[in-house]
């Protein structure tokens, strides 16, 4: 047997590997896992529509020219390298695989021991000599980069520049289409790296700013709210925290666009799935459990160490993992009991809490974490009046009670009453409204239910507030 050495086709390679399936925010969040492998404390995003670049910069321990050119070449370094325990790359690929997926042109220029130097993927200029060919930047094309500045201000650390971005910006409105797109990326990496953001105990603190605004943790469990922790286990050195969100009527709106939840709250349920603290999967039961309503409370943190890499089936773009098979059947378990106690949150709503007798419009409910809940009650004699009378629309109108209910604008209300508005009822009743409405009420009723009935109106709202008019109304 004879061996022949076939390297691939630069051009080929480079171009197939650009389709690999980065979207923007994963391809952004590859290098910023870069950053933090090189022991950054900040990680600054700066983009300009008009000229059409993002740059990253770190304050990371930067590289060599050496070890730049080994850090620009694809697969310099393999998968089977110990890699340090911070070290969220695996591949030797991210940093111009991510790149690349995005722009056709890879600048990263580095600062260490006083020294900087720059390396340049251009995808042109490879296709047009099909050779990996990559570009060393003299000082003077350095210093035409933008935010060099930056760099060299710093005493070591890495900047990263993409530019002609052909994939991110498809003609039309750049300035929009570039806003928009980097909003999504803020979304995603205040996710992935919120445990990083939010300076967990354990963690070099991070902080990551896009054109100099910081971006803020998103922690999918809530944990500034009631959220409950469940027993934490471990098995194999992985460990597992399942966590119980609080019922979504108590969650805030700005709760609900921290987490992106502006859909579905079921869509997020299921495993959290960290490598080294960052996030990976989410939202995901692995076909475990169905994803139905009851359980939609329940998230369980996973945190399994970069040893197990192997037994993971993790992909390039680290955007999708496939936790092996034992460990799956461990969490069986962990999902029945948490599922148990989502459906317990569902269904306890909370007590009734007004102590009168008097059957009002809205109940308001007290739950047992000390919460309060207002919901319309649906046995009020003028919602059972119509229901008795359009029995087939039962289902229909407890529907629309709960929907009027759930849809009452809390927040709203409490900034306005705690504001200098005075805030009031569109429609406040009159005594002429309620003679109607009790008109209809008693309509038909036979004389000798008649007494009976506008005596227990007098326990009920609105006609509580008028017991004269309901004597006058009484048989003679
Ligand atoms: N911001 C950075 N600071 C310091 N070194 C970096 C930085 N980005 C990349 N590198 C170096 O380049 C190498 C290759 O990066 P990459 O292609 O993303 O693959 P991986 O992260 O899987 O090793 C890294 O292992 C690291 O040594
Ligand atoms: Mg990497």
């Amino acid at each position: 047997m004879r061996a022949i050495d076939m390297p691939p086709d630069a051009s080929a390679l480079m171009e197939s590997t650009r389709a690999i399936g980065y979207s923007l925010p994963t391809a952004v969040a590859d290098i910023i896992d870069n950053s933090i492998a090189a022991n950054a404390n900040r990680v600054a995003i700066f983009y300009l529509p008009s000229e059409k670049y993002i740059a990253f910069l770190d304050d990371g321990g930067g590289m060599t020219a050496d070890e730049l050119n080994l850090a620009m070449k694809y697969g310099g370094r393999s998968p089977l390298d110990n890699r340090n325990s911070n070290d969220l790359g695996r591949f030797g690929l991210g940093l111009k695989t991510a790149s690349l997926s995005q722009c056709e042109v890879l600048t990263v220029v580095s600062k260490k021991c006083d020294r900087i130097s720059a390396r340049r993927w251009d995808l042109n200029f490879v296709r047009s000599k099909n050779s990996w060919s990559l570009l060393e930047l003299n000082p003077i094309e350095i210093d035409q980069l933008p935010l060099i500045k930056h760099l060299k201000a710093l005493e070591h650390g890495t900047l990263v520049v993409w530019q002609q971005l052909d994939r991110m910006v498809q003609g039309g409105d750049l300035q929009r289409q570039m806003t928009e797109q980097m909003d999504k990326v803020r979304r995603h990496i205040a996710l992935v790296f919120h445990r990083y953001l939010s300076g967990e105990e354990g963690l070099r603190p991070l902080s990551i700013t896009m054109n100099a605004a910081p971006v803020e943790p998103s922690d999918p469990f809530l944990r500034h709210r009631q959220t409950q922790r469940e027993q934490e286990s471990s098995f194999d050195r992985i460990k597992i925290v399942p966590y119980m969100l609080p019922h979504p009527s108590h969650l805030k709106k700005s709760d609900h666009e921290l987490l992106g939840l502006t859909d579905d709250l079921q869509k997020y349920q299921g495993f959290y799935i960290y490598r080294n603290r960052r996030l990976i999967v989410w939202g995901n039961w692995f076909r475990r459990s169905k994803k139905e309503t009851l359980s939609s409370l329940a998230r369980i943190q996973i945190d399994i160490p970069t040893e197990f890499d192997s037994l993971w089936v993790l992909d390039v773009k680290k955007s999708s993992a496939t936790p092996p098979k034992i460990v799956l059947e461990n969490l069986d378990q962990v999902i029945e009991r948490l599922s148990s106690t989502s459906r317990k949150t569902w269904e306890h709503r909370g007590r009734r809490e007004t102590s009168d007798k008097i059957q009002h419009v809205w109940n308001r409910l007290k739950a047992r974490d000390g919460s309060i809940l207002y919901e319309i009650n649906g046995e009020h004699p003028m919602v059972k009046r119509l229901i008795d009378q359009a029995p087939g629309l039962e289902r229909e109108l407890n529907k629309l009670l709960e929907v009027i209910a759930s849809s009452l604008p809390l927040n709203q209300m409490m900034i306005d009453l705690n504001g200098s508005n005075e805030i009031g009822n569109a429609a406040p009743i009159s005594e002429d409204d309620v003679r109607q409405m009790l008109e209809m009420m008693v309509k038909g009723m036979p004389a000798d239910k008649l007494s009976a009935a506008l005596e227990t109106l007098k326990n009920v709202e609105p006609f509580s507030a008028f017991p004269a008019m309901l004597d006058n109304f009484k048989p003679n």
